[in-house]
C-alpha cells in the first residue's frame, strides 16, 4: 500500500538513513509519479541548492522535481555567494534555514555535509560527496526493479573505482539484500568503513563481493553497472588511473560474460572507451538514459516524504 509517511531521520545524507521499507516506498512513490497515477501540486516550498562541484542531472533533476511539486528553488553557487569567501558552514545553514524548507547539497567531504545537517533546522540532502550519492542509488535502483520486477536473486556487478557511486551502491544494496560485486584494481577498493556497514545491514548474508577480477564479477551478472575512473577532484590523478584502470573497461567481451538480459548502468557523464565503450553504452541492452530520467522521479518521491 502507498504511504505518505514521513521519513524517520530528518536528513538523507547516507543510504542508510533510510530503512529497506522506507527505501521500497520511495521507489514505489517515484513509480507513481513517473506514470502520472499520483499528483501533488501544492507544496509551495523552497528547494536551496548548494553545489561545491558541477551537475547536470542532479541539479536539473532537483529543479524539475521541485517545480512539479508546485515549489521552487534557489540556487547557491559558492562563487557568487559568501559560501566562497569562506563563511562558516554553522552560519550559512543556519540563515538558510530561516528562507528554506530543505537543502541539497554537492561538496567535497561529508563531514562538511554533516556539519549543514548539523546547524540546519530543514532536512538536508546528500546530492553527492566524495563519499556517498545516496540519491543515484535510489534511482538506480528503480532502473533495475523496471527490469527485473524484484530484487530477489539480481546480482549489480559494478566495474570501476571504488567510489561515491559504488559505497552508496553497497550500502542500498545491502539495505534491500542485493548480491554486490565490486571489481577494480588493487588499491581502488571501496571505503572499510562502507563494506563493514553493508555487512552489518546484510546481516548474516554473505552478499558483498570485492574483487580485483571484473571478468569474474561479471559472469552471471544482471547488471553491470559502471562510473569515471577519476571523479571529480581528481583531476590530477587522472593520467595515473587511466593506467591502473587498464582491463576494467565494459566492452562486449565483458558484457558477453553476464546474463543475456543483463542491462548496463551507468551514473554519467561518462568517458566512452575508458571505463565503457562507445557501443556498449548505445547497446540495446543500456538502460542509462532511462537511470537518467529515474533520478527526477526518485527526487521528487523523496522531497515530497521529506516536506509533507
Ligand atoms: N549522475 C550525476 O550525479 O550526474 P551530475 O554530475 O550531472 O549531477
Ligand atoms: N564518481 C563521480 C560521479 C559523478 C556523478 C564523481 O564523483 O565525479
Amino acid at each position: 500500500m502507498l504511504k505518505l509517511n514521513k521519513l524517520v531521520n530528518k536528513n538523507f545524507l547516507s543510504s542508510l538513513d533510510m530503512s529497506t521499507e522506507e527505501v521500497l516506498n520511495i521507489l514505489e512513490i517515484a513509480k507513481k509519479f513517473k506514470n502520472n497515477d499520483l499528483k501533488i501540486e501544492s507544496l509551495n516550498k523552497v528547494l536551496g541548492l548548494i553545489f561545491d562541484k558541477s551537475s547536470t542531472r542532479t541539479r536539473v533533476s532537483f529543479q524539475v522535481a521541485m517545480s512539479r511539486l508546485g515549489g521552487s528553488t534557489v540556487d547557491l553557487n559558492p562563487n557568487t555567494s559568501q559560501i566562497g569567501r569562506g563563511e562558516p558552514i554553522k552560519d550559512t545553514a543556519r540563515v538558510l534555514s530561516r528562507y528554506c524548507d530543505v537543502l541539497a547539497i554537492r561538496t567535497f567531504n561529508q563531514s562538511d555535509l554533516e556539519e549543514y545537517a548539523k546547524w540546519s533546522s530543514i532536512p538536508v540532502i546528500n546530492a553527492l560527496t566524495d563519499l556517498e550519492h545516496p540519491c543515484q542509488a535510489l534511482a538506480d535502483f528503480m532502473t533495475i526493479k523496471e527490469e527485473f520486477n524484484d530484487f530477489k536473486n539480481i546480482v549489480l556487478s559494478f566495474i570501476g573505482d571504488g567510489n561515491n557511486v559504488a559505497n552508496s551502491l553497497i550500502l542500498c544494496g545491502a539495505l534491500l539484500e542485493v548480491e554486490v560485486r565490486i571489481a577494480c584494481p588493487k588499491g581502488y577498493e571501496p571505503n572499510k568503513l562502507i563494506i563493514n556497514k553493508a555487512k552489518e545491514t546484510y546481516k548474516n548474508k554473505n552478499l558483498l563481493q570485492i574483487t580485483n577480477d571484473p571478468y569474474s564479477a561479471a559472469s552471471g551478472a544482471n547488471v553491470l553497472y559502471t562510473d569515471v575512473w577519476s571523479s571529480m577532484g581528481e583531476e590530477n590523478q587522472k593520467e595515473d588511473k587511466d593506467k591502473d584502470f587498464n582491463g576494467f573497461t565494459i566492452d562486449n567481451n565483458l558484457v558477453k560474460r553476464a546474463k543475456k538480459d543483463v542491462i548496463i548502468l551507468h551514473c554519467l557523464p561518462a568517458y566512452r572507451s575508458k571505463e565503457i565503450t562507445n557501443e556498449v553504452l548505445e547497446s540495446e541492452k543500456s538502460r542509462i538514459f532511462e537511470q537518467a530520467e529515474n533520478r527526477m522521479h526518485v527526487q521528487q518521491a523523496l522531497l515530497s516524504l521529506l516536506l509533507s
